[in-house]
């Protein structure tokens, strides 16, 4: 089973607000994206990995991979506008014969070989698609301008992380149709009706969003 990496690393990072995209912000002393690459590369469960970057950093992103020997990276492309489309061109790089695709966002350097064991586990039981997930600790509710409108049943809530993995024809139809509002892609994959189950996740796996995660995260290291 041909098991191809996607590593999504073309977001601008507005919210982290540095002078470039989060990608290349620094993790301890070295580019955030370098964390994940080096893991996926390193993993047993995957044979390539192809990168969307920042559009722009191609070059920089290729150089880095080849700095880290990384030599599982097969390809580099300009990530879209939004997430999904970034993965739409990734996918557009992945071999005919690949059997599994997992899609892993840059921004959660802490990607560990047990999580990619669970979701490709999953896999082979026969789902379409797996993620990793954990439980809410915080109550849910809906709200609508300063009124809460709803509380919503938290025994049915999970957060969904990434890697996702995919069997590669289902990823590869959901990003053929409409990408708009996607923000993970076991979303479009569950829009076609196909089947994605939730695996335990990994609070290691927390996306940097601002700062102060990526502080939290580099104590981690
Ligand atoms: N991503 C991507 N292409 C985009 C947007 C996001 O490949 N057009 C990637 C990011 O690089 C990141 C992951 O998707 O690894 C999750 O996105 P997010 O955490 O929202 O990152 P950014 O979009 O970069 O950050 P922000 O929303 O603050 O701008
Ligand atoms: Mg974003």
């Amino acid at each position: 089973m041909t098991a191809w990496a996607v590593l999504a690393a073309a977001g601008r990072g507005e919210r982290l607000g540095a002078d470039r995209p989060k990608s290349f912000t620094k993790l301890r002393d070295r580019p955030l994206v370098a964390e994940s690459l080096e893991r996926l590369d390193a993993s047993g469960w995957i044979d390539a990995i192809v990168i969307a970057a920042p559009p722009g950093w191609e070059e920089p992103s290729i150089l880095l991979a080849e700095e880290l020997g990384c030599s599982k990276v097969t390809a580099c492309v300009a990530g879209g506008e939004t997430r999904a489309e970034s993965v739409r061109a990734a996918v557009a790089e992945v071999a005919d014969d690949a059997a599994v695709i997992v899609v892993h966002d840059a921004a959660r350097p802490v990607l560990t070989d047990e999580v990619l064991e669970r979701v490709l586990t999953a896999l082979n039981e026969g789902w379409d698609g797996a993620v990793p997930a954990l439980p809410l600790a915080d109550t849910i509710k809906r709200v609508q301008g300063e009124r809460v409108v709803e509380t919503l049943p938290r025994d049915e809530l999970v957060a969904a992380q990434t890697p996702q993995a995919f069997l590669a024809s289902a990823l590869r139809e959901a990003l053929s149709g409409e990408l708009a509002g996607a923000t993970d892609c076991a979303a479009l994959v569950e829009a076609l009706g196909l089947r994605v189950t939730a695996v335990p996740g990994d609070p290691r796996l927390l996306k940097v969003t601002d700062s102060a995660d990526l502080e939290l995260i580099a104590g981690w290291l």
